[in-house]
């Protein structure tokens, strides 16, 4: 990654510290190494590649160098630990209006939806995930690292078999080439402005954000929870950004999972 052409997208008045390496084993865990060692909010750590991105679930995150944005955002906002999951739902949506803003300009007819809990779909398709980490002091947040992958110019046959049926790039949605540093530098502008907003409103309206862009809402879907699969139709979150889902025994309140969509008795 050209890191010039990077910090040429963001005004030097930003309080943005970017710390760039070509290799890291994860963007996550070198942020939150330095979080705790006590570097300021608004640090971000990019790399070019991750030799063991992580996922959700203990999974991996494939990251090769130079197809996608590997990268981890430090804050240190002054909010109770029990709001650390509005972050991961803010996050989601301001992730999705920049997409909204930076790609339907030029391809009006694609689709950007969230999937609970914080995967970004372009087309159906999971093209960004988030990683959120965070260290608490007592009750309240000390520091949150937020882990953003984007799949940015991979070509179908770039993704391994497994992956491509879940999988998409923004170079697979639009048929052109994304260049890294002007989508970072113009993401991480925008990403400050909201979620420091989001941060000053004690997150007002950040629910109800949330679920006009939910795929799923009032549509049936089967989850992975705590072992076992439920099956149900998505009424939407509560306050805290859990599932509420309409099941025969009543609404259950899902914390954590993997939803998938039913469509005519199949998974879609
Ligand atoms: C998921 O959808 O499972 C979350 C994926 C998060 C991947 C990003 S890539 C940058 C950061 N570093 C990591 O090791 N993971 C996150």
């Amino acid at each position: 990654m050209n890191i010039q052409q990077l910090q040429s997208q963001i005004d030097s008045s930003f309080p943005l510290q970017i710390r760039y390496f070509p290799r890291l084993a994860s963007t996550n865990t070198t942020a939150t190494r330095l979080a705790k060692e006590g570097v300021s909010g608004w640090t971000v750590v990019v790399a070019d590649e991750q030799t063991a991105g992580r996922g959700r679930h203990r999974r991996n995150w494939v990251s090769p160098a130079g197809l996608g944005l590997w990268f981890s955002i430090i804050l240190r906002p002054t909010i109770s630990a029990q709001k650390t999951n509005l972050i991961n739902l803010s996050t989601a949506v301001i992730i999705s209006n920049f997409l909204e803003q930076r790609v339907k300009e030029e391809f009006p007819d694609l689709c950007i939806d969230v999937k609970w809990p914080n995967d970004i779909l372009i087309a159906g398709k999971k093209l960004c995930g988030i990683l959120l980490e965070s260290g608490i002091k007592g009750n309240n947040l000390e520091f949150v690292v937020i882990g953003i992958g984007m799949n940015v110019n991979q070509t179908v046959t770039q993704f391994s078999a497994h992956i491509k049926k879940f999988a998409t790039s923004l170079q697979i949605a639009t048929g052109k080439e994304w260049s890294l540093e002007d989508l970072l530098g113009e993401f991480l502008v925008y990403y400050f402005g909201e979620i420091e907003n989001t941060l000053q409103n004690n997150f007002e309206g950040i629910i109800s954000a949330y679920q006009s862009r939910m795929i799923y809402k009032n549509r049936e879907i089967e989850i992975d929870f705590k072992n076992r699969k439920e099956r149900g139709i998505v009424e939407g979150i509560d306050t805290s950004g859990y599932l509420k889902l309409k099941t025969d025994a009543g609404i259950n309140i899902i914390t954590a999972g993997d939803v998938w969509g039913i469509k005519k008795g199949k998974w879609s």
